[in-house]
């Protein structure tokens, strides 16, 4: 039984291990496959999601599994319960894995070491989303077959996204180049990567937008999203200028003329909806890891 809180403490060949695994089950031709029958998986979200929480439910359904989905706002968290005395009260009852989405950071870690059964990181703070980083990178190896020397940057809010953090320390394991690109007061002090202007971004193999976190900001950090566009956006005159073989990618949900022009979305060098169909041949990869090792 294996948690999965992030891909910082992951060695390369677990990596390596889920998404040959993944790539297994995207070649899978049995809609359900019930390798996890009799099991109970917990889906916590204490922060709202579609793609994420979906896509686990999927996963969880395609392997046999029993789901239990527990959502805050329904929950007894709005009369002040923990998430602590949550998950715990979900674990007495029995369940056998769980996979939680949380806001505060440094909470998740702290579950780890009380909790017994395995716990998946759905999205924790701006600190790590595993899963969506090992989605982005069964996507780029589709197309480019291996990650060792691609350049991949990753333009816009890092400051607030645990996707690039989790994507930095996935890709950096695989051999990747990664840079990012973001405005002065969306930059990450944590991590010792370089940042490039947006023109020296657009000449990368991948070009991965984020998400401008509005929710986690504080007030005045972008002036306008026009403005923000004009300077960080991937424009439809920006795309133009990245290379044939390149690829756009963006973890959605995507705000539409901001960071990523309306056109672009669904553009034949975009990945965008790709990866959310990635996302459930890697969750099922993961939950399996969890509960058969
Ligand atoms: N990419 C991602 O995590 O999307 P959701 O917030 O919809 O799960």
């Amino acid at each position: 039984q294996k948690s999965m809180l992030g891909l910082k403490d992951l060695a390369r060949e677990e990596i390596e291990a889920i998404l040959a695994r993944a790539a297994y089950w995207e070649q899978e031709p049995s809609k359900v496959n019930p390798v996890l029958q009799g099991k109970f998986v917990a889906n916590m979200f204490f922060e709202n999601s579609t793609r994420t929480r979906f896509s686990f439910e999927v996963a969880e359904k395609r392997l046999g599994a029993e789901v239990l989905n527990f959502s805050a706002a329904a929950s007894s968290v709005q009369k002040g319960e923990s998430i602590y005395d949550t998950v715990r009260t979900l674990e007495s009852m029995g369940i056998d894995a769980g996979v939680i989405r949380l806001k505060p950071i440094g909470v998740l870690a702290e579950l780890a070491e009380k909790i017994k059964v395995p716990l998946i990181n759905a999205g924790d703070g701006n600190n790590e989303h595993p899963t969506q980083a090992l989605l982005d990178l069964f996507t780029m190896r589709k197309h480019f077959n291996s990650l060792q020397g691609l350049n991949v940057a990753i333009v816009g809010d890092v400051k607030h996204s645990r996707v690039a953090r989790s994507n930095y320390w996935g890709l950096s394991k695989l051999g990747a180049n990664v840079k990012f690109c973001a405005p002065p007061n969306m930059k990450a002090d944590d991590l010792d990567v370089p940042y490039v202007t947006i023109d020296e971004a657009l000449g990368a193999d991948v070009v991965m937008m984020l998400r401008v976190q509005l929710e986690r900001h504080e007030s005045g950090m972008i002036k306008s999203a026009e403005d923000y566009r004009t300077h960080y956006g991937l424009t439809v005159e920006r795309a133009a200028r990245i290379g044939k073989h390149a690829i756009i990618m963006h973890p959605a949900p995507v705000n539409r003329n901001v960071e990523i022009d309306d056109e672009l979305v669904e553009h034949p060098q975009s990945r965008i909806f790709a990866q959310m169909q990635n996302g459930v041949p890697i969750r099922m990869a993961v939950i399996e890891r969890a509960l058969n090792g």
